[in-house]
């Protein structure tokens, strides 16, 4: 029943048209066919977007577009859009905040979890940009209030996800959050969203009891990054209470006919935390306080000391109103999330509880809000299920035969129309597409110079539809280790597909390990992460002044990518590769930074690669040396090798023969050329024995250290210097087409048998000695098009020539790697085999 993040991400009815045009107001609007009904996600009806009537100045704040929900959402997600209107319309918000009211008369304005209320909008007119909210909001009523930096025209289209909020609660009333000095340090247990007054007690709002995010067992660490310790608890001492209980009243939307309280307690008894001794609960239905309050007295069990919920029955009372004196059971009590489970009451008289009285143009409650056999509507509630999952699954099923058909006629035109977006469903990657009629001609041109790269599973990718939630893998504090005893305690693969075609999902098999500075790492299914989130992260923070920026190697959306010195790195660095660098002198080291103002998704996902970095350990990997996550931006330092990038380094170097005599070129002998790919080899094939697939292997991935010892990367992408080599879609979304098998590019399908296709490529270009790109005589277009040839298999596909240099036998090798079947391909442990024996 509780709404949690990763399940209550419905749409609630701007697209679908749910929301009545009457619920959908405005401060002002341009024309008639820029009404406020005409802000709608994804519709092109009208002028095509919602337009207030003069240009939006900075600093003011009075144009707003306003959505009634009629009864209280839980909103986690908001997507807007500007007016494309089929190209003639140009204008977007690129930065809004938002208002929110739950009565229409008491607005507050949102703030994110670091009290920051604006929210970066569109870039462009057409594109859909989704945020999550973080906190979310529990309103009727939500105004979008578009924020310019200059004066200009802006129209918006938008939508709201969430879902009913059924619990109800209209807000609580409790004595304010107290701080907990321990010996090392201060732990805030304030609420720190509460959206009401907070003197020295809270009253009239909602927050971080009602904002869907449980405690951990340690409530010195949190969820949520880069926050005080005891964020995610509201707690307070019996020291405060001399009556020894703390009282919390709860008001909500109407009366109800309540079953159970469930109240998460935190239980670290090492510091005198434990859930409550007893409760008792006052009701109040019509404006009466009921004269005999209900006790309960949890069973505690003195040996757990787990943070848990503590389930209360509440035994039908109907009330508008609960007033609950919680019991203290030792010196701290810690709250992080209270839930009411109700059956909507039976109400003929009033709808409204007496203090928070309704506007007085709330329209009568939904007619389905009265039913009330609680049988008849479990059996329609599992019915709808049914049939929903159903419609979902012959949808999918639909929808594939027509992929598999749109693939048959794999033409240029609908790759270049259609490769938007990729959504990522278990292993799978479907794609979809906004904005079907605009040419992707005009996008490519539209498209901002930041060269950035959006792949199927890419960190971009997950703003509009975040796979994973709430995995306490984020739950990395900076002061201490975190412990990952909860780790792996959250994992449910749910999917559904919304009507309008986006899709609404929890987590997904696959998660999402996308490094987020514009650059790609490893995609690992999530039974190995949590193998592998047993261990602590091994990597220590590295002081920030000890690194001199030498060259900037690539830039993403996220963040950007330096080429460093760094002095004293020898004591960071394990003793297995200090072998050739002398003590005092500084070391070249690569450094990923993301953006300070990057958003919290892109700081856990950042968090997340340092941890799956730190994990890789092979002689062929390169290595996450440290991190400065202590402070803004971010950090991770990795190794870096003299030589450069394989690609570079070849590429000024010569075949072992005559025409090198003659330039006079270094040279490099076959001998060392498959020494080096051997090495590639090897490392795939630990990634691979690790399941991780590398997604973007390349001669411009790999660095080369001395003696040719070679070391797979992946941050070789982002450079400028080779934006040639990824294929940019719809202005956005760029691959590496050249290197791609043909099932990642027509189906977005990544696994270790397209990082073999890949390494064969790798191994091509090697023999080349990098002078020539892949497919060099054809264009794009082209090369999509001979993917199409691969999957058709009608022997028109035309392969890469073999090189001058490669024997026939390595070619044959190169070939088993671009079998059109998957499974023929060879594995990493078999090519590495063969390459061994090659090696003169
Ligand atoms: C809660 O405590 C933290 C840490 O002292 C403080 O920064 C924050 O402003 C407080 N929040 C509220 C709402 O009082
Ligand atoms: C608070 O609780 C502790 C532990 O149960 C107890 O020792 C202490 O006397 C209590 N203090 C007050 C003021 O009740």
């Amino acid at each position: 029943r509780k709404q949690h993040f990763c399940v209550c991400r419905y749409p609630l009815g701007m697209s679908g048209g749910q929301i009545q045009d009457e619920d959908i107001s405005a401060s002002s609007q341009w024309s008639e066919s820029t009404a406020a009904r005409y802000g709608r996600l994804d519709f092109e009806e009208g002028d095509g977007a919602w337009c207030p009537e003069i240009t939006v100045e900075p600093d003011s704040l009075k144009e707003f577009l306003q959505i009634d929900l009629r009864s209280l959402h839980f909103i986690t997600l908001v997507g807007t859009q500007g007016r494309h209107a089929g190209g003639i319309g140009n204008e977007f918000a690129q930065m809004y905040k938002i208002k929110y009211s739950r009565d229409g008369s008491r607005w507050i304005s949102w703030r994110n979890r670091q009290g920051k209320q604006v929210i970066e909008g569109n870039r462009n007119a057409y594109d859909i940009v989704l945020k999550d909210l973080e906190p979310p909001i529990i309103a009727r009523f939500v105004r979008f209030m578009p924020v310019t930096d200059h004066s200009m025209n802006v129209c918006m289209r938008v939508e709201l996800y969430g879902c009913e909020w059924l619990d109800g609660l209209v807000s609580y009333n409790a004595p304010a959050g107290e701080q907990m000095n321990l010996p090392a340090k201060s732990v805030y247990l304030n609420d720190s969203v509460y959206d009401g007054a907070i003197i020295h007690s809270m009253t009239e709002g909602l927050g971080q009891l009602t904002d869907g995010v449980f405690g951990l067992d340690n409530f010195m660490m949190s969820h949520v990054y880069n926050v005080w310790p005891g964020y995610d608890y509201v707690g307070w001492t019996n020291e405060s209470f001399p009556g020894g209980f703390v009282e919390i009243m709860f008001e909500f939307d109407r009366t109800r006919n309540f079953t159970t309280m469930k109240v998460h307690c935190n239980n670290m008894f090492v510091h005198h935390v434990k859930a409550f001794r007893q409760v008792v609960c006052y009701f109040r239905s019509e404006s009466d306080w009921e004269a005999t309050p209900l006790s309960f007295s949890p069973v505690v069990d003195e040996t757990n000391p787990s943070a848990r919920f503590v389930t209360i029955n509440l035994a039908n009372h109907m009330a508008s109103a609960i007033k609950c004196q919680f019991y203290f059971a030792d010196a701290w009590m810690l709250f992080s999330e209270i839930t009411f489970q109700s059956d909507t009451a039976m109400y003929n008289t009033t709808l409204a509880p007496p203090k928070t009285g309704l506007p007085p143009n709330t329209p009568p409650d939904d007619p389905t809000h009265k039913v009330d056999d609680s049988n008849t509507r479990i059996l329609i509630g599992c019915l709808v299920a049914i049939i929903f999952i159903l419609v979902a699954i012959i949808v999918i099923i639909l929808w594939r035969q027509v992929w598999q058909k749109m693939l048959e006629k794999a033409s240029r035109r609908m790759l270049d129309d259609e490769l938007t977006a990729s959504l990522s469903i278990q292993s799978e990657t479907f794609i979809y597409n906004h904005n079907h009629n605009h040419s992707s001609t005009t996008s490519e041109q539209e498209s901002n110079s930041t060269y950035e790269r959006i792949f199927p599973l890419g960190p971009d990718y997950q703003e509009p539809s975040r796979l994973i939630c709430k995995l306490p893998e984020f739950a990395q504090s900076s002061e201490e280790p975190a412990s990952s005893s909860t780790a792996a305690s959250k994992s449910t693969t749910t999917t559904t597909v919304g009507p309008d075609g986006v899709p609404h999902y929890a987590e997904a098999d696959i998660v999402n390990l996308q490094g987020v500075t514009g650059s790609n790492t490893y995609a690992i299914p999530a039974v190995t992460m949590d193998l592998l989130s047993g261990k602590d992260v091994a990597v220590e923070e590295f002081p920030r002044k000890l690194l001199t920026f030498k060259e900037k190697l690539g830039e993403g959306q996220f963040g950007e990518v330096h080429l460093c010195e760094a002095e004293g790195m020898q004591e960071f660095m394990n003793k297995e590769f200090l072998f050739d660098i002398p003590e005092d002198q500084p070391v070249l080291v690569a450094v990923k930074m993301l953006r300070s103002d990057a958003n919290k998704n892109a700081r856990n996902d950042f968090l997340k690669e340092i941890k799956i970095m730190s994990r890789l350990k092979d002689p062929n990997i390169i290595r996450l040396l440290a991190v400065c996550i202590y402070s803004d931006p971010l950090c991770m330092i990795t190794e870096y090798m003299e030589n450069g990038d394989l690609n570079q380094f070849l590429s000024r170097h010569e075949p072992e023969g005559q025409l090198a005599l003659l330039s006079n070129a270094p040279t490099v002998s076959f001998g060392n050329l498959c020494y080096m790919a051997t090495q590639i080899a090897s490392g795939m094939k630990y990634l691979s024995s690790l399941n991780f697939v590398h997604r973007d292997l390349a001669t411009r991935n790999c660095l080369v250290g001395k003696n040719y010892t070679i070391k797979i990367a992946d941050f070789g992408m982002s450079r400028n210097l080779y934006s040639g080599d990824y294929y940019r879609i719809q202005g956005r979304a760029v691959l590496p087409i050249r290197w791609m098998s043909w099932e990642s590019i027509l189906l977005g399908k990544f696994t270790t048998a397209s990082d073999v296709w890949a390494f064969a490529v790798t191994l091509w270009e090697i023999l080349n000695f990098c002078k020539e790109q892949p497919y060099s005589q054809l264009t794009d277009e082209q090369v999509i098009e001979n993917t199409g040839e691969f999957f058709r298999d009608q022997k028109r596909q035309i392969y890469l020539p073999q090189p001058v240099l490669c024997p026939d036998s390595l070619y044959k090798v190169m070939l088993s790697c671009w079998r059109r079947n998957t499974k023929e391909r060879p594995s990493f442990q078999e090519i590495h085999r063969a390459l061994l024996d090659m090696e003169p």
